[in-house]
């Protein structure tokens, strides 16, 4: 017998399979020939929230929760936010490999390119109202990127999907300036193509009435390092929500809005937003104890701690908390930086975290830097869209060449009536 196998007993009818391990998972399929008799459907596994079920292979992201790595296409994160920029990871994501100076000037030239909307889409995104979400927008504006490009749906044909997946990256930042000026009511600002990925975001955030928008040097890298360390994240939230819509197979755009609204959640994105709030109620220091306590009884959750994987630091926490000081000493110090770094202190050192391994997380130090740059706590998800968008891409793709891809139709356990006859309405309570 080969060693590469589980044997599983059942002991309702006494008979032992025999199921093959690969990469130390066994497929859940071949659970369905554990039956107790023929018309048995066969075992199925019980897994909500995918906590121990891998729902692909993938070759992109590397993620050891226990030690706190996190490496893209094998490259430390560590490595790639030091010495790479935004774009090269993209390619790195989509591509596998690093590109060579022609192929990432080609790339970036192709990007830089593609940042420009349709003028109609200006009118979608004025049609919001003043005060809407710029999450909701982001969303909205996504899935009408489907209607202007038709031929996206066309997901066979490889180059057709390497001019989506530009465009895509390329449009996010544009979408999001055009959604903060809306509800700023300031105007629209073009792209501008002689800048970087991450200066002419914020030129078309921030540009007002000078002839040429000049980026700040350490906000423009900072913003090139936050995005970099939220470019991917495996089998995410979002990630699997583009990847499950994708399995059916429409354009890009439409499995990418899907994206975006899992990542809008307090639970996944959001919470970067969420930690603000949370700093901004808890005020001052004097006050962290209590909220510790009301956090202990479950009355609300700590945002920007916790993690599905990480049971150790979050390394992208590690790297935004020091490139936080250096943003501060631009911007001036966010007042709620104290009060964040006393609450880590004190939940690292109280046994309800310590014993569940909550850390913070990315998102319990970026909120502060995007505050201090001047950026609104509603467009902080904004962000993390833009940046994890290359991720979403990366993972459609290589869903799509993945042979034994299908469409996601997870199973259920049913636990409603058995057969019951319709009840009239006269005989209803
Ligand atoms: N504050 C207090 N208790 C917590 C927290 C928290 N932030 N996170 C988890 N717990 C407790 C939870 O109550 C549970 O305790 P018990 O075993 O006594 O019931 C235990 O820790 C395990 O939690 P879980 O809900 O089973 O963990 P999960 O893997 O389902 O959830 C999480 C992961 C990230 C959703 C969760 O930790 C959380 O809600 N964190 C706050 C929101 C947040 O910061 N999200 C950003 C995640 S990182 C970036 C991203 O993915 O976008």
């Amino acid at each position: 017998m080969s060693n590469d196998t589980l044997s599983i007993t059942d002991n309702r009818t006494g008979s032992t399979y025999e199921i093959p391990i690969e990469n130390d998972t066994i497929k859940a399929t071949d659970l369905r020939q554990i039956k107790v008799n023929d018309e048995d459907f066969g075992m199925m596994s019980y897994d909500p929230a995918f906590g121990n079920t891998a729902s692909c292979k993938s070759k992109v992201t590397f993620i050891d929760g226990e030690k706190g790595i996190l490496r893209y296409r094998g490259y430390p994160i560590e490595q790639l936010a030091e010495k790479s920029t935004f774009l090269e990871v993209s390619s790195l994501l989509l591509n596998g490999e690093l590109p060579n100076k022609k192929e990432l000037e080609a790339f970036s030239h192709d990007i830089t390119h593609h940042t420009y909307l349709h003028e109609n889409i200006k009118k979608i995104i004025d049609s919001f109202r003043y005060d809407a979400h710029p999450m909701g927008m982001l969303m909205g504006t996504v899935a009408a990127l489907s209607t202007f490009y038709p031929e996206a749906k066309d997901i066979f044909d490889t180059e057709n999907n390497e001019l989506q997946i530009k465009r895509l990256i390329a449009k996010m930042p544009t979408i999001a300036g055009f959604s903060y000026r809306h509800i700023m009511g300031l105007p629209y600002i073009y792209p501008d193509n002689e800048l970087s990925y991450a200066g002419n975001f914020l030129n078309m955030m921030f540009k007002m009435a000078e002839a040429k928008y000049v980026p700040n040097k350490v906000i423009e890298k900072a913003i090139d390092v936050l995005f970099i360390l939220h470019a991917d994240h495996e089998q995410n939230c979002s990630a699997s929500a583009m990847r499950s819509v994708g399995s059916s197979q429409p354009d890009p755009y439409s499995a990418a809005a899907a994206g975006v609204g899992a990542l809008y959640g307090p639970l996944h994105g959001g919470a970067n937003e969420a930690v603000l709030e949370m700093l901004a109620e808890i005020g001052s220091k004097d006050r962290i104890p209590e909220f510790i306590e009301r956090a202990k009884k479950g009355e609300f959750r700590l945002m920007g701690f916790g993690h599905r994987v990480y049971k150790a630091y979050d390394p992208r926490a590690k790297i935004i908390k020091d490139a936080a000081h250096e943003v501060f000493e631009e911007t001036g110090k966010n007042p709620l930086l104290d009060i964040a770094l006393e609450l880590e202190r004190i939940a690292l050192e109280d046994d309800y975290f310590v014993k569940r391994k909550l850390y913070p997380n990315v998102d319990f130090y970026s909120g502060l830097i995007y505050q201090s740059m001047g950026l609104p706590t509603s467009m902080f998800t904004v962000l993390f869209a833009i940046a994890r968008t290359p991720g979403w891409l990366a993972q459609w793709k290589e869903m799509l060449e993945d042979p034994e891809t299908r469409i996601a139709r997870p199973r259920q356990v049913y636990t409603g009536y058995d057969e019951r006859d319709y009840v009239p309405m006269s005989k209803r309570k």
